[in-house]
């Protein structure tokens, strides 16, 4: 793999797909060293906590009822939340499909996850209590999907990798594959999979061994192919 890694020969001509690489829509980097795709990624994540902000701004102002903030906060958490959720779990498997790093759009997609579950989590002690939180299956499983994803949260900063080690942050960081089978159960439960359901099972497909190993070597044949810039 590594003799690979070194460009053994330029070809002439490289096959159509590693030609994609070279289109400046996927190369350049527009904004803070993101490329375009990324942003709108980071975009589209942004919209929901908005929304919820504004409808928690317009309850406070006496601007519409907590009633209707709670069922606008809720409609506007779950979904996004499971997209969010899954496009960040994804995000690693797409790491190694293209080589490019997805680190910080992971993190970004992590920040807004944590903010939606915490909305969605609020929001349905302040319709219903905190006693029914776990008197179901599917509700058991949005409160270990909430309750894991706080120390992952608290604790995704350098300040963190540091004090802990990295051995151990990642052991922590394994919590995720929880946080993402709760989320699964708690929709599939509920018998609503969408998006953000498929998302999270091509998350879990990406990371079979044999799977990752074929994502990660697609991309060192396509740098080997690739023609040298002398
Ligand atoms: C951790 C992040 C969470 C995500 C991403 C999430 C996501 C979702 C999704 C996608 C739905 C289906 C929405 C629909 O049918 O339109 C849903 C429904 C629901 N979730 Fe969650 N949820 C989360 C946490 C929680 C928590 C902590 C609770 C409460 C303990 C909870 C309680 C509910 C309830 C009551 C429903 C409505 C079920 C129904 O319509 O029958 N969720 N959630």
């Amino acid at each position: 793999m590594t003799a690979l890694l070194q460009h053994p020969s330029p070809t002439p001509t490289a096959p159509a797909s590693d030609r994609r690489d070279h289109l400046p829509w996927r190369r350049r980097r527009v904004w803070n060293g993101f490329t375009p795709l990324q942003l709108l990624v980071i975009s589209l994540a942004t919209i929901a906590p908005l929304l919820i902000g504004g409808a928690i701004g317009a309850a406070l102002l006496g601007v519409i009822s907590t009633e209707a903030m709670n069922q606008f906060a809720l409609a506007a958490g779950e979904n996004p939340g499971m997209i969010t959720f899954g496009a960040m779990f994804v995000a690693s498997p797409i790491q190694w499909l293209t080589g490019r790093s997805q680190v910080r759009v992971r993190k970004y997609l992590g920040i807004i996850f944590f903010l939606l579950a915490l909305s969605n989590a609020a929001m349905f002690v302040l319709e219903t209590g905190l006693a029914l939180a776990l008197s179901t299956p599917f509700l058991i499983a949005g409160t270990v999907a909430f309750a894991l994803a706080v120390p992952l949260f608290l604790t995704s900063n350098r300040r963190s990798q540091r004090a802990m080690g990295m051995k151990r942050w990642r052991t922590l960081h394994k919590l995720t594959y929880i946080v993402a089978a709760a989320l699964l159960g708690h929709v599939i439960l509920i018998g609503d999979i969408g998006p953000g359901a498929v998302l999270i099972t091509l998350g879990f497909i990406g990371r079979i061994p044999v799977v990752r190993r074929w994502l990660t070597n697609r991309v060192d044949r396509r740098r080997a192919a690739r023609p040298r810039h002398t």
